[in-house]
């Protein structure tokens, strides 16, 4: 029997430019085991959430980033630390996404975390942030590995690609958990 096709939507936390969260990303589509497909989603044109612009209709690239979502078997986050938190810019796309409530494409969707940071800390406080979120979405983020990138600009040579083999393999340990997820999600009807 051949394997089931999977539909990663791989979404940047970062917003900048040679973000090393983007270029994880990048590597992630790159070791994508066989049957996997990861399309990378920046969130730049994500306007500021508010209900008052929701209830004049979601704007078009709101509503087209949503149904990529609901399309896709999985999500991966890749998102850089701020503030102890994640970034202004996710957590509003998030706030987007999970509306509405009860409709949201992320209730129940499999995603799974990771992210770099310059610091010794590898961005571990944001993902468990990322993770209380991903709680009121009722989105099945999986639990480990956790891939937590510290000292990121030592990982990457100057073309941007991820050469430090250990990130490699914690990255491709991930990808291979994140089929096994969303199978078992699916066998549980999510
Ligand atoms: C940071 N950075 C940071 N790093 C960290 O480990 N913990 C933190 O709380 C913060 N806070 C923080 C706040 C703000 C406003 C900025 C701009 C940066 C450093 C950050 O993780 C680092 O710059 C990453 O490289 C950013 O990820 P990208 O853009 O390279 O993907």
């Amino acid at each position: 029997m051949s394997e089931q096709q999977l539909d990663i939507l791989g979404i940047c936390g970062s917003l900048r430019r040679g973000s090393y969260n983007l270029k994880l990303l990048e590597a992630a589509r790159e070791l994508a085991p066989p049957g996997m497909s990861i399309e990378i989603c920046t969130l730049h044109d994500i306007p500021m959430y508010s209900p008052d612009i929701e209830k004049a209709g979601i704007p078009p690239v709101v509503a087209q980033f949503k149904e990529r979502i609901a399309a896709a078997d999985g999500v991966l986050v890749a998102t850089p630390e701020y503030n102890y938190g994640i970034p202004g810019a996710l957590k509003n796309a998030i706030d987007w996404f999970s509306r509405p409530a009860g409709g949201s494409p992320l209730r129940f969707k499999p995603v799974a975390l990771m992210g770099a940071s310059t610091g010794n800390f590898g961005t571990v406080r944001a993902q468990m942030v990322l993770r209380q979120i991903f709680l009121y979405t009722r989105s099945y983020a999986m639990l480990e590995p956790e891939v937590t990138v510290f000292n990121v600009q030592q990982r990457f040579d100057e073309s941007g690609r991820l050469t430090d083999e250990p990130t490699r393999e914690f990255v491709s340990g991930l990808l291979a958990a994140l089929a096994e997820w969303i199978r078992e999600c699916q066998d549980r009807g999510g």
